[in-house]
């Protein structure tokens, strides 16, 4: 089912695996349109599904990354490449390890750089080198965030160094041995740069993403929920599965 609210095309799929497909489907048009198109790509467990499809769809010739570029959302302080909870090491696992893309067009936050500012101003000069990204895959937390700009953001920010919320560090801790372990500070994309993506593609799945959603799409854009700023955006698909699709058409029917 698809529906059109304030702007935004809501898909609803049944599962999980349905989200994914539909996800890898979109990005996959995406990139046989441009073949040079120039991909915002997110982690977290809910993209895993996503990328598994696009490889299989690439093994069989469906999809072509040659051209691709990329820019990943976030990255986390002083994790390197070769440690197995930063972003960069999961991108390699879930993607890029598998692919045809040209290891020179990948671009992920430098999260042990010495110089941050430095390391955030040339970020953002990258991607405006590139012209926008065309497309923007985005997850949500349990609070709202998108990369990881946390509740009371700076809406107009680019990338910039982040410290993460409680409930961020415990939603995260399931990926490090103790909750000890997980970084307190990220570099991430700013709200601005995802605002100026063409198109947003921002996927949710299970009942412990329902209230973010809920209030990402039917209550007042607030810098509390910085996932609420996308209902400006001009370009938003929103995928989810049956659990938060109960709740949007609900909601929908009411109104
Ligand atoms: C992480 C990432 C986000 C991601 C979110 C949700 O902290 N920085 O980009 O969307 O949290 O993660 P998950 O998909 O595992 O629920």
């Amino acid at each position: 089912m698809t529906y059109n609210y304030k702007g935004m095309n809501i898909i609803i799929r049944d599962t999980y695996e349905d989200v994914s497909k539909k996800a890898a489907q979109l990005i996959a048009a995406q990139v046989t349109l441009n073949t040079k198109s120039v991909l915002g790509l997110a982690t977290g467990s809910t993209p895993e599904g996503t990328y598994k499809n696009l490889i299989e769809m690439y093994k069989n010739d469906i999809v072509d990354f040659q051209d691709v570029v990329t820019f990943n959302l976030d990255e986390y302080l002083d994790l390197g490449a070769e440690n197995e909870q930063s972003y960069a090491y999961y991108m390699n696992k879930h993607l890029f390890d598998h692919v045809n893309i040209n290891r020179e067009n990948i671009h992920i936050p430098n999260g042990c750089t010495e110089d941050r500012e430095k390391t955030c101003e040339e970020y953002d000069n990258m991607i405006f080198n590139y012209g926008k990204i065309d497309l923007q895959l985005l997850g949500i937390g349990t609070n709202g965030h998108i990369g990881f700009n946390e509740p009371d953001v700076h809406f107009e920010a680019g990338t910039h160094v982040v410290e993460l919320d409680d409930e961020t560090i415990s939603a995260n801790a399931r990926f490090f041995d103790d909750i000890s372990d997980v970084p307190t500070k990220a570099i991430s994309m700013g709200i601005r740069n995802i605002m100026q993506s063409k198109k947003v593609l921002l996927l949710a799945t299970g009942a412990k993403k329902i209230d973010a959603v809920h209030k990402m799409l039917f209550e007042e854009i607030t810098p509390n929920l910085p996932a609420s700023i996308l209902q400006v955006h001009n370009d938003v698909t929103i995928i989810v599965d049956k659990v938060i699709g109960d709740m949007i058409i609900n909601k929908l029917d009411k109104k």
